[in-house]
């Protein structure tokens, strides 16, 4: 079984190296330029459209990430480029939903107890105590319920603060009140003071993080932006912060990464910039979880994990 791996910006001799050992009849390669030669599966992030050209042997791409909108957008602005006869599999956890829960908690929590404002007031040398956000008021809004919102929304939930999570088919999460569907979108928001957002980039959902969105919220709510730049409308944000309706924003994603030099939200205090790191792909989970899937496809299993690829996640 040959098995080509493709990770710009990785240790690929490490992950070969590692899936060598988990895979140990597989044949594996370093994708290169120009490599036609037959393969059975690919391990990719952020794949060329060529690696896939007149690639119809492939039984399944797996995506080293649990976003799956890089390789979609190929296939939409070049319909044909994924190989016909392969499924797209994505990361299911591999160690980020805790990593999220962390990240996000941490973004909350800074802004519930005011510790943005008390750092300002700190680099003044003033003592002064400001209003506690009240518990039973403070409500957070978790865009999304798969793999990472749910566990995200249960860990806040878990905190005692009220959560509410919103997804396109109902769900139950104790201790997480529910919305689904467009239908309810504006309800889910009402009154948000923490508006986190773990929606996978589709059509429907680019440009959802907006200035009508915005508005829905509690005046002065709060931003966390874990899932990617462009579910956001950046010029709306930056007028949200400006009139006050936002308070401020933790990004970790962007429409252009890495983050321009010159753009307008390194000059904005109220946001806090992290470098695509809420949820790292650790290679060790990821190895151990394609390797298995690999294998159950080889013996004519089912796996988890495959892309709708009509739904776009
Ligand atoms: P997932 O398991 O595919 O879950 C997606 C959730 O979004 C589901 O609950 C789905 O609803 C909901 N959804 C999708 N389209 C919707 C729509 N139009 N309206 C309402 N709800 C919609 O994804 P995941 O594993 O939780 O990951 C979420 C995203 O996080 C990824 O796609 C990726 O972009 C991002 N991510 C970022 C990082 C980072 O480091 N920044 C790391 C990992 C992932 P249903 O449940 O009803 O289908
Ligand atoms: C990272 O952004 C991922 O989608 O896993």
């Amino acid at each position: 079984m040959k098995v080509l791996f493709y990770m710009p910006h990785s240790d690929a001799a490490a992950w070969l190296h590692d899936f060598a050992r988990a895979l140990p009849d597989a044949d594996l390669r370093e994708w290169q330029p120009n490599d036609t030669a037959p393969a059975d599966f690919a391990v990719v992030w952020r794949p060329p459209r060529e690696m896939f050209a007149g690639r119809d042997d492939l039984r399944a791409v797996f995506n080293l990430g649990a976003g799956v909108d890089a390789i979609l957008a190929l296939e939409r602005a070049h319909p044909g480029t994924l190989p016909r006869n392969a499924h797209v599999v994505r990361l299911e956890d591999t160690g980020m939903a805790p990593q999220m829960a962390e990240y996000v908690t941490h973004a909350v929590l800074r802004y519930m107890r005011r510790f943005d404002e008390y750092a300002r007031l700190q680099a003044e040398h003033r003592w002064q105590v400001l209003d506690p956000h009240p518990r039973a008021t403070f409500t957070v809004g978790v865009l999304g319920l798969g793999v990472l919102g749910a566990h995200v929304a249960g860990t806040l939930a878990a905190l005692g603060m009220p959560v509410r999570g919103y997804s396109r088919s109902a769900k139950q999460i104790e201790g997480v009140q529910t919305y689904a569907g467009e239908a309810q979108f504006d309800a889910f928001l009402d009154d948000v003071k923490v508006l986190v957002n773990l929606l996978p980039h589709t059509p429907d959902t680019n440009d959802v993080l907006n200035a009508r969105t915005f508005g829905k919220l509690a005046h002065g709510a709060y931003l966390v932006n874990v899932a990617r730049g462009a579910h956001l409308v950046e010029p709306d944000l930056l007028d949200a912060i400006q009139h006050g309706q936002i308070a401020g924003a933790t990004l970790d994603v962007f429409r252009e990464e890495p983050l321009p030099p010159d753009h307008l939200f390194w000059r904005e205090p109220r946001i806090t910039i992290t470098p695509h790191v809420s949820a790292l792909t650790l290679r060790e989970d990821s190895v151990a979880q394609v390797s298995h899937k690999i294998q159950a496809l080889l013996r004519g299993e089912a796996i988890s994990g495959v892309v709708d690829l009509a739904r776009g996640y």
